[in-house]
């Protein structure tokens, strides 16, 4: 496995592979792996010969200091992973590399709408550092593929609709969320929770699916459930942020005649934000 922490080193290493004839697949992180970010690695490998993990907490798009100074930095380990992976190559940048002038006077990218509600309206700014350096890793790795999850499945949606409305060639693959036993989604956030909590955390995707549920027995009353929802997410203990259900394709609200929906719930447990979401069809007929 190759590591590059210059954008120099990374062009030497990618030219020669793409001049063989390889396809390039990029698995962009902010590290601190766990198996949902394995999964993501494992499914990169149906899609192309060389396989590029970059691991850079982006300042950029956190919209609280003490996120960021927190967010759990764990390279050495994260490294090994990554080699038992069979990875080929991680870049490693410096924030001097990704951001060569200061933050605020970067160039940056933004989705309008889709970029400002849910995740983009309790966050902001939040969806502009994410477009922005996942833009300007594209450029730097020049991936024919690149492959997210649907656990963050607004940014999924944004980084999709970023490539379609600049017009560029890389293909985005979306890849289940992977959960631990109790179904409790995995995050690196997770580490935020203490041994009881963890447990408690449990809950949130299990609200989901009851929702989910309540929504196929009862799809004219959507409202009805988002607040049901939420009302049971307080009684577990969270303090949530949102529950909402939307159509898949474009994250708005869903009409009478909409079927492909999803359910996206962000809550506060303790000291962690915790997000989730999940997707649901409607019968046409009902
Ligand atoms: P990070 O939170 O490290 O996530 C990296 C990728 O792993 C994202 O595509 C995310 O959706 C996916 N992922 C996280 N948890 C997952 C799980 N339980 N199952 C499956 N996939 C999971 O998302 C980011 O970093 C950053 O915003 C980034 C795109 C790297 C831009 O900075």
């Amino acid at each position: 496995m190759v590591t590059a922490e210059t954008i120099a080193d990374l062009r030497v290493q990618l030219r020669a592979w793409r001049g063989a004839g390889d396809r390039i697949v990029f698995v962009p992180t902010m590290g601190n792996l766990h198996a949902g970010h394995l999964k993501l690695v494992q499914a990169a490998r149906e899609h192309g010969q060389r396989i590029v993990v970059s691991i850079f907490v982006n300042p950029m798009q956190f919209d609280r200091a003490d996120d960021f100074a927190n967010y759990p930095r764990t390279r050495q380990d994260d490294l090994h992973k990554l080699e038992d992976a069979s990875v080929d190559l991680v870049f490693l940048p410096t924030e001097a590399e990704i951001y060569p002038r200061p933050m605020e006077q970067m160039t940056f990218v933004e989705v309008p709408g889709l970029g400002s509600e849910l995740e983009g309206a309790e966050r902001p700014g939040h969806f502009r550092g994410v477009t922005t350096v996942v833009l300007r890793l594209f450029h730097l790795v020049e991936p024919d593929v690149a492959v997210f999850g649907k656990k963050d499945y607004q940014q999924l949606m944004i980084i999709r609709r970023m490539v379609d409305d600049l017009g560029m060639s890389v293909g985005i693959v979306g890849i289940e969320t992977e959960r631990e036993a109790s179904d409790l989604a995995l995050s690196s956030r997770n580490s935020y929770l203490t041994d009881a909590q963890h447990k408690q955390a449990a809950g949130l995707y299990a609200t989901l699916v009851h929702c989910r549920d309540w929504i196929i027995d009862h799809p004219g009353e959507i409202e009805t459930a988002e607040v049901e929802a939420v009302k049971s997410l307080e009684l577990a203990g969270f303090r949530p942020d949102y529950i909402s259900v939307r159509r898949q394709n474009d994250l708005k609200k869903p009409g009478v005649n909409d079927t492909e929906l999803v359910i996206l719930a962000a809550a506060w447990l303790g000291k962690a934000r915790l997000i989730d979401n999940i997707e649901l069809s409607l019968n046409p007929n009902s």
